[in-house]
């Protein structure tokens, strides 16, 4: 499964690269908002720091604004994969871009009916929103369930990103699924690394190494 952040935070995308596990980065008019950034600014630096897709999202709903607007995010940099929203309009851009070789990211995904058009349209993503699913009663995961079952029987070229994650457990049950991509937010991913046990046993075994008095990087001289 790739991880993909979910953010427009520069600072945060350069610390959380750095571990090696960002396979990707998603934007939204509402992350770009929070940033404070020029968007065609910000997203050329987050695609100078990742070597992966970076979702960029239109902000116009008819047909020619969203494409110019597309065309404009996907000069920016090769790895930027315009975002359209699940709108007939929507689609019909996502079946513009991707003849012309542009990936796109289909997002607002809300039922398998929706998804399977994306396909049809050309999406290289797929953006079911779980969390938002989540909470307003309905099971989000249930939707990423529907979308690999049916995706499974053909030969789309669409990978599923599950989106509007709310927590460790949401990635987890997407990779359970067989979801191709798991966005999530910054704090979700720093969340994924803890857990009380890991730190009671590191302090455990740092207290009795100590104990020992023993090192293990050696100078040349002291060699075992
Ligand atoms: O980037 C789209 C999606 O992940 C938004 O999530 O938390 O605003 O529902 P959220």
């Amino acid at each position: 499964m790739e991880f993909f952040i979910d953010t427009a935070d520069v600072a945060e995308i350069r610390d959380l690269a750095a571990t090696g596990l960002v396979d990707g980065v998603t934007t939204n008019p509402s992350l770009i908002a929070k940033s404070g950034r020029d968007i065609l600014e910000v997203v050329r630096e987050i695609c100078e720091l990742v070597d992966g897709p970076v979702s960029a999202e239109v902000a116009a709903t008819d047909f020619e604004t969203m494409l110019a607007e597309g065309r404009t995010l996907a000069a920016l940099h090769r790895n930027v994969a315009v975002k359209v929203p699940l709108t007939v309009d929507g689609l019909k851009v996502c079946k513009a871009l991707s003849d012309s070789g542009t990936r796109v990211n289909v997002t607002l995904c809300f039922s398998p009916a929706q998804a399977l058009l994306a396909a049809k349209a050309g999406a290289a993503y797929i953006s079911p929103f779980v969390g938002r699913l989540d909470d307003i009663g309905s099971d989000g995961m249930e939707l990423v369930h529907d979308i690999v079952q049916v995706y499974s029987h053909y030969d789309f070229p669409t990978r599923v990103l599950v989106a509007s994650v709310r927590g460790p457990a949401h990635v987890i049950e997407a990779a359970r699924l067989g979801a191709d991509v798991a966005t999530v937010p910054p704090a979700v991913i720093r969340a994924m690394y803890a857990h009380p046990l890991t730190d009671k046993g590191l302090a455990a075994f740092l207290e009795d190494w100590r104990a020992t008095g023993q090192t293990i990087l050696r100078t040349k001289g002291e060699a075992a």
